[in-house]
């Protein structure tokens, strides 16, 4: 198939005599997804800039190309039941599919539409319209949403270990209290026996007994070791460098942060800064931090967040996460967005912030959030000397 570039145009594919958006060209290569056109008989007529980059084979371009042979084949039955239903008319919205692109895989969220439904003046879909038995054409409109489904993973393991991590340590205390209830009173009847001289009681209670005390035993150690991981451990605070902790933070966050357009910086007043802290624990805060930051921004393709550190004037050191999004929700001032399950987002646990708070307070200091002069979200926190 050989692409048809029109150097005024942009770079559009079209084929030659066929269907054609009435769109600007270079509007359509200008948008930061797939676009596409696919004719009754589901191949490709239309593709802008992006789609072209992301889905062309190795062997040639899109155009020509079967649509539903698009996506990996473990998605394509879902592609052609989709297909089906946008021609009948019934649009298909947030359809994901993987598709294969160099070594890697990327989540494409679809829309499907009919141009019927769009009631498009292109010339062919008119004259199909004119025949009401045929297939209209499609426009296809796909996000790649690849890294932000990645971000929601991670954030919902991460709450959700949390979550786990207090409900375990929970549940853990409560089965040790009436274990340790039983082995007393275990104790109790054993000695009552031996009180009232009676020997065959004795050796007919020695057996069940000695049963029961392994098994109390064995679920005692059970719960020590789980609470050992599951409870929260206190801080163990040691000098650390703060530069040396931003660095692992951004190592950690940076391809995420490129793939959504996102530029993370870190500003420290003095590369030798110390902070008598317990690193995983600060690290957590920063990351939390950092994750409502991608959250604030991450649709949006473009901003710049910051790591900034300073000696505190009283002793300590102050830290602080800043980014240029959209600022807070109008309630979501003050006191409110630490509470525990409080969540502007649809997919939000509300947890981040408490946990941080709960940090920052195990490091003797406080955090806030407040707006930004310029516009944008700071997180400030201190913790002490
Ligand atoms: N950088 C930020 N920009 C805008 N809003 C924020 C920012 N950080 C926190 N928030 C607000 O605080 C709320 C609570 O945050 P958090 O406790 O981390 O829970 P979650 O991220 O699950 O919503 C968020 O839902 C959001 O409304
Ligand atoms: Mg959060």
């Amino acid at each position: 198939m050989t692409r048809e570039l029109d150097p005024l145009a942009g770079s559009v594919e079209r084929r030659p005599a066929s269907h054609d958006l009435v769109l600007p060209h270079r509007l359509l290569d200008a948008f930061e997804g797939c676009l596409l056109c696919v004719d009754a008989g589901g191949i490709v007529t239309v593709a802008n800039r992006y789609a072209s980059e992301l889905l062309s084979s190795e062997d040639g371009g899109l155009l020509g190309s079967s649509f539903l042979t698009l996506p990996e084949a473990k998605n394509q039955r879902a592609l052609a039941q989709a297909v089906h239903a946008a021609q009948a008319g019934r649009s298909v919205h947030d359809l994901d599919l993987s598709h294969r692109h160099g070594s890697r895989t990327r989540v494409i969220r679809w829309s499907l539409t009919s141009m019927r439904e769009l009631g498009t003046s292109d010339e062919e879909a008119t004259a199909e319209e004119a025949r009401p038995n045929s297939s209209p054409m499609l426009l296809a409109v796909g996000i790649d949403v690849t890294e932000r489904l990645e971000h929601e993973r991670q954030n919902a393991e991460d709450d959700a270990m949390a979550v786990m991590g207090t409900l375990a340590a929970g549940l853990a205390h409560g089965i040790r209290n009436p274990l340790n209830a039983a082995t007393l009173q275990l104790e109790l009847l054993l000695s009552r026996a031996r009180r009232a001289g009676d020997a065959s009681l004795q050796s007919q209670l020695a057996e069940p007994a000695a049963l029961v005390q392994t098994a109390i035993g064995r679920l005692a150690v059970l719960l020590d070791e789980f609470l050992h991981v599951a409870q929260p451990r206190e801080p163990v605070r040691l000098p650390s460098s703060i530069a040396e902790l931003f660095e692992t933070v951004l190592a950690h966050k940076r391809p995420l942060m490129e793939g959504l357009g996102l530029i993370l910086l870190s500003k420290v007043s003095d590369v030798g800064l110390l902070a008598r802290c317990d690193s995983a624990k600060i690290k957590q805060v920063l990351v939390n931090l950092i994750r409502n930051c991608i959250d604030a921004l991450g649709t949006r393709g473009y901003g710049l967040i910051e790591l900034h550190a300073e000696p505190r004037a009283g002793g300590g050191v102050s830290l602080a996460v800043l980014d240029d999004g959209p600022g807070l929700a109008g309630h979501m001032h003050g006191d409110a967005a630490f509470q525990p399950f409080t969540t502007t987002k649809a997919a939000g646990t509300g947890l981040g912030l408490s946990i941080a708070r709960k940090i920052v307070s195990q490091h003797g200091g406080t955090i806030q959030l407040s707006a930004r002069p310029g516009g944008g979200t700071a997180a400030r926190f201190w913790i002490s000397e």
